[in-house]
């Protein structure tokens, strides 16, 4: 049996920055409210589709384990915000990077996407089955936002985040994980008038709006995030002090403090950093992941904790331990072609498009 380490790391996020005095300008919204809220200030608004982020960020992660996409076997995408569905994500970056060789998968459990990706990844290399795996988490969120929506334009963004992972005899990577899902509460996360429940025909159809209980979810993923976490500790036989670093789905900064609580981790031992993204869904751990190698937050062998939930309502815990490189092998220079519009502008066709069906809805 093999263990599955992380050799490779990458994150790509947009530049374009909407910030919260930027939705108050078409939204009866403030800054105040938001931050106090949620903990969000700015999130980035994509200018490219998503694949073009997945790409940067595989290129990236790639140059860090220095090998080549044609040495990958598969390529897993985990996003909820595909360029299409057919055909998938996964194809169309295998495509751009030239990985000929790798099998191609998508995998949508919303803002678990990672962690279940990682689950999946890890038992794959355990096998024996695969060898050269990139993962890739991101959104483009912002496409799928309904801007007349207050409740829930203000707490998502762009962004991507991917690793590679590679077969180790050492006990490294994923020691233990746990994905579940509370499915009788999966309306408190609901994007309706998209999918093939909805009739095709109707006026309505692609008129995304976004269900949200906020509260509800907000219970639900201290609840299930702190439980899942103390499992994955207990099975790995690892206590929560020899944890370094957790790393959690970044939904909302009350959220993080409330689990932290929970576990009784002492702030600075939590990354956080959805103050500068808001919630990018399945980029959230990955970008996370690699900020914190950026910053030197993680040290060769250390315990890494990580937890999500997302719509579904799906959760999912991981205890990594790190190997022994924290530095990328290779820099890579892949970027983002240039953005010459303010998110605002990249926005504006939308906002305005939204606006101008919600009072057409309401006038009815
Ligand atoms: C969404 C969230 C930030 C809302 O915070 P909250 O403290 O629960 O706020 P409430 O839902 O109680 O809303 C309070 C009031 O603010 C209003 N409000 C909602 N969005 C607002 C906004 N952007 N600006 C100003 N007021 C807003 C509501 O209409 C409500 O008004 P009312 O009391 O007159 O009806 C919080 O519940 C949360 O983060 N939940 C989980 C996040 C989540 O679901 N993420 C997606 C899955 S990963």
């Amino acid at each position: 049996m093999y263990h599955a380490e992380i050799t490779g790391w990458g994150m790509c996020v947009p530049p374009a920055r909407l910030t919260n005095d930027d939705l108050a300008t078409f939204l009866d919204t403030s800054d105040e409210w938001i931050t106090s809220r949620s903990g969000i200030r700015e999130r980035r608004v994509s200018h490219v589709n998503f694949s073009q982020l997945g790409l940067v960020s595989a290129q990236r992660a790639l140059a860090a384990a220095d090998i080549d996409a044609n040495e990958l076997d598969l390529v897993m995408v985990a996003s909820l915000t595909n360029d299409s569905y057919c055909p998938n994500t996964a194809s169309i970056i295998q495509d751009l990077l030239g990985a000929r060789k790798a099998a191609a998968l998508d995998i949508n459990t919303a803002c678990t996407g990672f962690l279940y990706g990682l689950h999946l990844c890890s038992s794959l290399i355990a096998t024996g089955q695969h060898r050269k795996i990139l993962l890739v988490g991101g959104e483009y969120i912002t496409h799928y936002l309904n801007w007349s929506q207050r409740s829930s334009a203000i707490l998502f963004g762009d962004a991507c985040g991917a690793v590679i992972l590679q077969p180790n005899s050492e006990r490294v990577g994923l020691l233990s994980s746990r994905i579940g899902c509370e499915a009788d509460a999966r309306n408190a996360i609901q994007i309706t008038n998209f999918g093939s429940a909805y009739e095709r025909l109707s006026d309505d159809f692609l008129y995304v709006r976004w269900n949200f209980d906020g509260r509800e979810v907000f219970k639900r993923a201290v609840k299930s995030m702190a439980q899942a976490c103390l499992e994955v500790l207990e099975e790995a036989g690892v206590s929560i002090d020899e944890v370094a670093l957790v790393v959690p789905h970044q939904a909302n900064k009350r959220i993080l403090d409330a689990l932290a609580a929970r576990l009784g981790v002492p702030a600075d031992k939590v990354v956080i950093n959805v103050d500068k993204y808001g919630n990018t869904s399945a980029a959230t751990i990955p970008v996370a992941l690699v900020e914190a190698l950026e910053e030197g937050r993680i040290k060769p062998g250390d315990y890494v904790l990580s937890a999500a939930f997302g719509a579904g309502l799906t959760w999912a815990a991981g205890l990594l331990r790190w190997g022994s490189r924290v530095t990328p092998l290779q820099a890579s220079d892949a970027e983002l072609p240039p953005c010459d519009k303010t998110a605002l502008e990249l926005l504006a066709p939308h906002i305005e498009r939204h606006q101008e069906y919600a009072s057409r809805k309401t006038s009815k």
